[in-house]
């Protein structure tokens, strides 16, 4: 057995296995499948200091290899999530992540600060695609990315990871202004904008119209991001994209990332996090290395 354990910007995980936002709700569902220590960290679904509807259904469409989502950030707030989730959350000897969002860099502020110091880290979600302010038009601009960050790290009482979106020119770019706002870590990527059109009634199957893609169909993409953010920061990487085995892991791992996240794969397969955390330590043992640290960034380019 490998030693799996893995720092992420000052907070040890005992292996580097975490959920992607939204896709693992506040984790009760899937705790009647495995026990929730069992995972390096927990990243919760996004909160925000209201309570969110979201988008009007569907809001779910799939596609090849992949699922477009326009949920948009429905969620019961952070008061609520505070007095009916976390105290639960805590018998789990794993760290958990908070997913902030907002419309407003106020927003933002705001949540961070309801949530204080009760959370082991903070994951500034500037990249979601699917509402009409904030999210990705936040971390689409660079500008925007390091002011939003500097203002809530201001405030943050935990390591704060800044979650990028791949729907830039040059996610390096995007990437440093993140790191000059003060982010602790950067996770990526969240879900490529994309359109699924009904032949039938010739309209777009989402009633959002665009949706976010994800699952097999983006990793890829999101491979050669975390090797492109590599190249351009320092800070730690939780890479994401697609992830529904070992071997897709190791990718990730490869080409810079400290640790993953599996998201869509978790939704065919709830046992998919356990799974992918088994198949890193079966790679790591086959190949002759103690730690997973080891093979952090050991892509060799051709
Ligand atoms: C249904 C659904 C809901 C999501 N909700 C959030 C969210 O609330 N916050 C966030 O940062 N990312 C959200 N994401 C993006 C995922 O966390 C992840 O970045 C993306 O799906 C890529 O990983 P995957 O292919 O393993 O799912 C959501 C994705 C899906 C499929």
């Amino acid at each position: 057995m490998a030693d799996l354990k893995v720092n992420i910007a000052g907070v040890e995980w005992k292996n580097p296995v975490t959920t992607g936002s939204g896709t693992f709700g506040f984790g009760r569902e899937y705790a009647e499948y495995f026990d929730l220590s069992e995972l390096g960290a927990v990243c919760l679904k996004a909160l925000s200091a209201k309570p969110r509807l979201g988008n009007k259904s569907p809001r779910i469409a799939e596609t090849n290899d992949g699922i477009l989502n326009s949920v948009g950030l429905q969620n019961p707030g952070a008061e609520h999530f505070l007095e009916n989730e976390l105290e639960w959350l805590r018998k789990f000897d794993t760290k958990l992540i908070a997913n902030l969002c907002g419309s407003t860099v106020e927003d933002y502020v705001e949540v961070a600060e309801m949530l204080g110091d009760k959370l082991d880290m903070l994951e500034l979600n500037i990249s979601c695609p699917n509402v009409k302010v904030g999210g990705m038009a936040f971390g689409t601009d660079p500008k925007m990315v390091e002011e939003v960050t500097s203002k809530v790290k201001a405030v943050a009482k935990a390591p704060l990871i800044v979650k990028l979106s791949p729907n830039v020119t040059d996610i390096a770019e995007i990437a440093k202004a993140a790191e000059a706002g003060g982010a602790d870590a950067l996770s990526l990527i969240n879900t490529l904008l994309g359109m699924k059109i009904d032949i039938k009634t010739r309209r777009p199957v989402l009633n959002n119209n665009t949706g976010g893609l994800s699952g097999p169909a983006v990793m890829p993409v999101a491979v050669r991001m975390v090797h492109r953010v590599r190249q351009a920061v320092k800070l730690p990487i939780i890479g994401m994209g697609g992830i529904a085995s070992g071997e897709d892991a190791i990718e990730f791992l490869l080409a810079g990332a400290d640790a993953v996240a599996v998201g869509t794969a978790g939704i065919v397969d709830p046992y998919a996090w356990i799974k992918v955390r088994n198949g890193i330590n079966d790679y790591l043992d086959q190949n002759g290395y103690k730690s997973v640290k080891e093979i952090v960034g050991k892509l060799e380019l051709n």
